[in-house]
């Protein structure tokens, strides 16, 4: 996929797993042990391996990152009347596993400067219905989360992290997924590490990471199998997607490593182009860069869907930044959030997955600067 296909037509994808760890040597031992479905060691070593490496005690795994967000939700006991509060530039999953439970996501404005949800108009949208807030790492850059525990310590509110982009990335010091009440991530194929498909919920509260694990399996204890006493969900991840997940989690420095590293690249090529601007970096915040993303401004000259175009012509496959949540025809109630809808307007992944080769980056960079106007 991302090799260069043909000395005419090079094809650079903007992310494509690396599997080149013990994932086959785990993955055969599900098939030759016949334990392919949910019940099998990798499931809990996964789920153990990466709250640790979060810095949590719990984790309860998920077969992809919606369902973390809804069963998250639906453990918080979350349903109509309750409002969370999420900015509204992340992916839409974000929002609709909060809508399956009848809660009403609030979505407000972005920072212009770290992309993420801003802090001020999170209390400007604080109501009595309001629970929790939900905050998100986007493209691996953490939230500000300091100032998003003070309000939610002032206001009695629940604070949660949609880590689903981040895994690895750290605020002041300590690791997204510990920095709030409960977190997700997803595990998706373009994810930091993958399962294929796969979720998980991280949480110190042991009675969450219980309840969750109960809704997840059908509503069932362990020590009644088939008494069911509330309608549940089979949410579970399997110990395949357990057994590649936790080869992957024993690379995850490498693979945190390659990206930082890549995104150093692109940062040095294109720190002096007018017209970009580049990932957002401060001190106290350790991007990780899943999806390395500039904004294309108006001096650059190339509006950002036909540079798109043209990288494509030249075979780098990019990505346009989500559409704002509230924009979209299922949560648009009119209202107007000008610095999401700009970034979403501007924003623009570039390939970052960790296969991408330096040669790969030079000549994505040559490309991009050659097209300004
Ligand atoms: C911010 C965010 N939240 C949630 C999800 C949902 O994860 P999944 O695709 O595994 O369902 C994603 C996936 O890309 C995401 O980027």
């Amino acid at each position: 996929m991302g090799r260069i296909l043909s000395r005419q037509k090079p094809f650079i994808p903007v992310a494509e797993p690396l599997l080149d760890g013990k994932e086959l040597e785990y993955v055969t031992d599900c098939l030759k042990s016949g334990w392919i479905s949910s019940l099998g060691k990798y499931v809990h070593d996964f789920e153990q391996g990466f709250a640790d490496y979060c810095g949590v005690r719990y984790g309860v795994a998920t077969s992809n990152g919606t369902v973390a967000i809804h069963l998250l939700a639906a453990t918080l006991n979350l349903g109509p009347g309750d409002e969370v509060i999420m900015p509204s530039l992340t992916y839409v999953a974000t929002a609709n596993g909060i809508k399956y439970t009848g809660a009403t996501p609030v979505l407000v404005d972005s920072e212009r400067q770290t992309w993420n949800i801003d802090p001020e108009r999170v209390v400007e949208a604080i109501t009595p219905k309001t629970k929790a807030i939900f905050a998100v790492h986007l493209y691996g850059y953490p939230a500000d989360m300091d100032s998003l525990r003070a309000i939610a310590d002032e206001y009695n509110l629940l604070l949660l992290e949609d880590a689903a982009e981040a895994h690895g990335a750290c605020y002041k010091g300590q690791r997204v997924g510990a920095l709030s009440d409960a977190a997700i991530f997803s595990f998706y194929g373009n994810k930091i590490i993958t399962t294929g498909e796969g979720g998980i919920i991280v949480t110190n509260h042991k009675e969450w990471a219980e309840r969750a694990f109960f809704l997840e399996n059908q509503g069932r204890y362990p020590d009644n199998p088939y008494w069911h006493p509330e309608i549940a969900y089979n949410y579970r991840m399997t110990n395949i997607q357990a057994a590649i997940g936790l080869a992957q989690l024993e690379r995850i420095e490498d693979m945190l490593d390659i990206r930082r590293r890549n995104a150093a690249h692109y940062n040095r090529r294109l720190a002096d182009v007018p017209g970009l601007t580049l990932p957002p970096q401060a001190d106290w915040a350790k991007n990780v860069y899943w999806m390395y993303s500039v904004i294309v401004e108006d001096e650059f000259g190339t509006e950002r869907d036909e540079l798109r175009v043209k990288l494509r012509e030249a075979g780098i496959e990019t990505r346009p930044f989500f559409y704002p949540v509230h924009i979209l025809p299922m949560y648009n109630t009119g209202q107007s959030l000008p610095i999401a809808e700009d970034l979403g307007r501007r924003g623009i992944n570039l390939p970052s997955g960790a296969t991408l080769t330096p040669e790969q980056i030079d000549y994505i960079c040559d490309t991009i600067i050659n097209l300004r106007h």
